[in-house]
């Protein structure tokens, strides 16, 4: 059933709706800080929630979602729920390692589970294991979509040659790609395999972990459209049809990313934003991993 959200979602390949806005986790830690931005969060109208086992709050955000879930009058199925696969359960742990995030987060079942890197940790990036334990771990995010664990399977931080690799081999595609996208990383080619492919590009780090607040050109846009730079970078994204993550741990700024969808950028504010592409990546790079 899609999720009842205050916002726009996207259809994915498995019949899903994923809501377009969700709450980034990353360096979310303290129970009393995951419960604040939870809270905030849904009563902005987020109604996607980005967790991974290595974020080390898959626990705390689940309890806080069973708490706060009630009180915005909201279930289960209202809420769409995305982890990741630790990269040092890559291979053999899989099963172990998907099994672990379920119970963490204790929801009964996970929206989307991603294979959170194309290596496994402890590998050189050209250990020839890597797109053995990669492989290994598709086969087993697919017997647990097939048991109705994990709604949708997918990857993060795959490239190109890693995408291309996966479709010859899986047997169901994957639904979604995430990756770190920004107007100073536009990702055209990366982007155009997953279309070719019918899968979803979401984005992630979309603020350029914050440094593209202060960038001259976004700070012109936002002045002049009487947004945030966040807001507008935000906008960005979502305008191309890229649902966003954004990450933060502050109520008012959670609200204030979350406005995004009672304006809209006009087609020379796009273009400029698109022009600051350079390929700039403020996030780990994994083009080195065979
Ligand atoms: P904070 O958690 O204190 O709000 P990205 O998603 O690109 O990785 O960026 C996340 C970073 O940007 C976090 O450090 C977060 O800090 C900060 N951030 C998130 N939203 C905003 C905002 N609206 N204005 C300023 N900083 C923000």
């Amino acid at each position: 059933m899609a999720p009842s959200s205050t916002t726009p979602s996207v259809l994915l390949n498995t019949g899903a709706q994923m809501p377009l806005l969700g709450l980034g986790t990353y360096k979310l830690l303290a129970p009393e800080d995951v419960n604040r931005a939870v809270d905030a969060a849904l009563l902005a109208g987020y109604r996607a929630f980005d967790s991974a086992a290595v974020y080390q709050n898959e626990a705390d955000l689940g309890r806080a979602l069973r708490e706060l879930l009630p009180k915005h009058g909201l279930t289960r199925e209202d809420v769409f729920i995305i982890s990741k696969l630790d990269p040092k359960d890559q291979g053999e742990g899989a099963m172990e390692g998907a099994l672990q995030s379920l119970s963490q987060l204790d929801l009964g079942y996970i929206d989307l589970y991603l294979i959170h890197w194309p290596g496994t940790q402890g590998l050189e990036p050209a250990d020839q294991r890597n797109p053995v334990n990669r492989a290994q771990s598709w086969v087993t995010l697919e017997e647990l979509h097939a048991q109705g664990k994990l709604k949708a399977i997918g990857v993060s931080n795959y490239t190109p040659a890693h995408m291309k690799e996966l479709m010859q081999n899986c047997k169901i595609p994957p639904a979604v790609l995430q990756d770190e996208l920004h107007p100073q990383l536009c990702k055209t080619e990366l982007r155009s395999v997953c279309k070719e492919y019918g899968v979803c590009f979401q984005a992630y780090s979309s603020l350029g972990k914050g440094a593209l607040l202060t960038d001259p050109v976004v700070m012109e846009v936002a002045k002049n459209c009487e947004r945030t730079p966040a807001q507008v970078l935000l906008r960005w994204a979502l305008q191309q049809g890229v649902p966003v993550l954004p990450k933060s741990s502050n109520p008012d700024r959670i609200k204030d990313n979350g406005r995004l969808f009672d304006f809209t950028l006009s087609d020379s504010d796009m273009d400029r934003l698109s022009a600051l592409d350079c390929g700039h990546k403020y996030c780990r790079n994994a083009s080195q991993v065979v």
